[in-house]
């Protein structure tokens, strides 16, 4: 029996546009996706019973083919032509449905387990494809960083690392439908879309003033017009001193980088008064990478002493 525990990120969006919408119903997207601090745990166990077994520490969360991490591992099973069976844990920790990719880290978690506990089964280019197949968001949650995606997500091209800025999360008490909300998606109630090329270039110097002016997240429409309040939140955040502040994906959580853990703790103890409305804020901050390895073990399988006489008397 072996096993390989991994800690996996949440990410924000430090931009994002929708460029178009395919056949299927995906969106093409451009987007700034960065990994933060906030983690799942993810433990893989390999098992001699064939099967899939998931459990998460969260109630609600589906625990078989509707859940991302299980799918991810069926198809890494049947890409690397293994019988095994898993058992797979998820000490959920990353808010759900709040627009900060948790599943799809969870997902990217048993990839990196599996890879680590399967060396050369599977291949770059194969383990990253199994990713697409799986969600939108969890190639991103697999390489983590600093990543221009675009297509649905899926296609990465990584920039110069922001690595240890301190940021607020703001969850509401509420979440919201990624499908819901880019279905209700219509690009003429946008204010303001992202400049990327601005954005870019001021991403290579680590000026955010020039990354906060070409920033935008489309789908705040969308997330603002079903929940005003949300805009007004925005709004109270970038007030306290932050770099940049906007929505992370489709919402509803609402986040703030700060220059300083100093600036950013004051900013923190600001918008205490935001938990009587049911909102939660997360300290965090931004980190470079994909999945991290934590530890492994393995249970040696003993010898049979059974026909040895005398010892099982
Ligand atoms: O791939 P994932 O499961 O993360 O996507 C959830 C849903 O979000 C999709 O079913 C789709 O409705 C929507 N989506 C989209 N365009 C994208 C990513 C997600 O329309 N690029």
């Amino acid at each position: 029996m072996r096993s390989a525990e991994f800690e996996t990120f949440a990410k924000i969006n430090l931009t994002l546009d929708v460029s178009g919408k395919r056949p299927d119903g995906y969106h093409d997207l451009v987007t700034v996706m960065q990994s933060i601090s906030l983690s799942d745990l993810v433990t893989v166990e390999v098992r001699d019973e064939p099967g899939i077994q998931l459990v998460c520490s969260a109630p609600y969360i589906p625990t078989d083919g509707r859940n991302t991490a299980w799918r991810a591992a069926q198809r890494f099973l049947e890409a690397a032509r293994l019988d095994a069976g898993l058992s797979i844990v998820i000490d959920k920790r990353i808010p759900i449905a709040a627009g900060l990719a948790g599943g799809s880290s969870d997902a990217a978690g048993v990839l990196s387990a599996l890879n680590w506990l399967f060396p050369d089964r599977v291949d770059h280019d194969t383990l990253f494809a199994i990713a697409a197949a799986v969600g939108a968001d969890v190639p991103f949650c697999l390489a983590g960083g600093t990543i221009l995606c675009t297509g649905i997500g899926d296609v990465l091209a990584p920039q110069p690392t922001l690595a240890g800025w301190p940021l607020i999360l703001i969850k509401a008490p509420f979440g919201l439908s990624t499908p819901e909300v880019f279905r209700r998606f219509c690009l003429d109630q946008v204010e303001q879309r992202p400049d990327h090329d601005a954005f870019l270039l001021a991403l290579g110097r680590q000026d955010w003033p020039a990354m906060s002016s070409a920033c935008g997240n489309v789908l705040e429409s969308v997330a603002f017009a079903m929940h005003p309040q949300l805009r007004a939140i925005l709004n109270r955040l970038a007030e306290t001193g932050t770099l940049l502040a906007r929505m992370s994906g489709s919402g509803p959580t609402l986040f703030g980088v700060f220059a300083d853990v100093h600036t950013r703790d004051e900013a923190f103890d600001a918008l205490a008064n935001l938990t009587a409305s049911g909102f939660t804020r997360y300290k965090a901050e931004t980190v470079a990478g994909g999945p991290r390895y934590l530890s492994s073990y393995e249970v040696p399988v003993l010898p049979d002493f059974s026909d040895l006489p005398g010892l099982l008397t």
